[in-house]
């Protein structure tokens, strides 16, 4: 299906990526107004500075123009300030934000910053509970801290899978492979559907609630929840190896096909009564896209595989002929509903997500790769 759809809107996406290089000086694209273009940035990447680089990183190894590896070598330094900050959210820094660059380029600098953000976030984790928490500094819109827990944080098993891969230390291993499957007791339902968050007693591990920061109430699918468990198990099979890890992964992935409105794009939350006079959010669509491709290279079954890759491919295409402007923008996305915090606008992980499945359809890039 379509590789000059793909490639054009990768050229979109990527003379975009050049505005914002040129017109960005200080801290990191965290999310843009679509009809002025300009950014919103964070002075030190909050939790989602590394989405900015990564976007550098799949350029500069994509397009292999000196400027791309500067910009990245240029925003990846700016993360040593983040390698203690008490996050769990290091690993989407941490792992998009420069360990990237060693798996895409080889990049001594990049893998050296990527392996310290996983040595400080290994030093978080909670054995008795298997799991990170949240972190005293989590940039979450409540409840965060030792007793915390979030499906977006399963992602964080991918980096410290990288970096065991690098280094060869067994504990980043155990300590993923435990934290990725904690949350599928944390936060997966029983019919495939994704809770956000969990409390647990750090003493024990003991599970005191599950909740939801984002989503519209407690039980209800917040879009981005159902997203990033897919995401989080799927990489945890691929830098594992393990494919037990695929189950989670297929059952959350099977959930969405089944749930999703017919034109491919979620809305923010799949409960909101509002639906369909309510928000669609186009960047837990662009995580799926990235996951579903994911999932066809993964999955054992030669069936799940077509599945996967057809359901990855009509997604990428509706978000490209709906929501990727000429401009490269990615409208609709919705960051934060509940106080509503740029909510039709360009989220710059919702580009990210997008970029790298564009440049896996576009068989520039191995899914399973990133
Ligand atoms: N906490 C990550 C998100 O808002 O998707």
């Amino acid at each position: 299906m379509g590789e000059g759809l793909w490639n054009d809107a990768l050229s979109r996406m990527r003379a975009r990526v050049v505005k914002i290089a040129e017109g960005v000086r200080e801290g990191f694209p965290h999310f843009a107004d679509p009809e002025t273009g300009r950014w919103t940035c964070s002075p030190t990447g909050d939790w989602t500075g590394g989405f900015w680089n990564g976007m550098l990183w799949l350029s500069a190894a994509g397009a292999r123009e000196r400027r791309y590896l500067q910009w990245a070598e240029q925003w990846t330094e700016r993360l040593r300030a983040r390698i203690d900050s008490d996050t769990v959210f290091r690993g989407f820094l941490f792992y998009y934000g420069a360990a990237l660059g060693g798996m895409l380029l080889n990049h001594r600098g990049a893998r050296e910053i990527g392996l310290l953000g996983a040595k400080g976030l290994a030093s978080m984790y909670n054995p008795r509970a298997e799991a990170l928490p949240l972190g005293s500094e989590a940039e979450e819109a409540s409840d965060v801290g030792k007793g915390e827990a979030n499906v977006d944080t399963v992602q964080a098993s991918a980096l410290l899978l990288w970096a065991h891969r690098e280094t060869g230390d067994p504990g980043l291993r155990e300590i993923a492979l435990k934290h990725a499957a904690r949350h599928i007791e944390f936060c997966l339902r029983e019919d495939g559907s994704v809770c956000q968050s969990a409390s647990f007693e750090p003493a024990t591990g003991t599970i005191l609630r599950r909740y939801t920061h984002k989503g519209i109430t407690d039980q209800s699918t917040w879009a981005r929840a159902q997203a990033w468990g897919i995401l989080g198990w799927t990489l945890t099979a691929q830098w594992s190896g393990d494919l037990r890890f695929l189950e989670p992964a297929e059952r959350a992935a099977d959930w969405w096909l089944a749930h999703v409105p017919d034109d491919w794009v979620a809305f923010w939350d799949f409960d909101d009564p509002a639906i369909p006079e309510t928000n669609r959010d186009t960047s837990a669509t662009a995580i799926v896209a990235a996951s579903l491709l994911k999932l066809a290279a993964l999955t054992r079954s030669e069936a799940r595989r077509l599945v996967y890759r057809q359901a990855a491919e009509v997604t990428a295409r509706a978000l490209v002929e709906g929501s990727l402007g000429a401009d490269g923008i990615l409208r609709d996305g919705c960051y934060n509903k509940r106080i509503g915090l740029a909510i039709r606008h360009e989220l710059v992980w919702g580009s990210y997500y997008l970029y790298e499945a564009l440049h896996g359809l576009a068989a520039t890039l191995d899914p399973a790769r990133v």
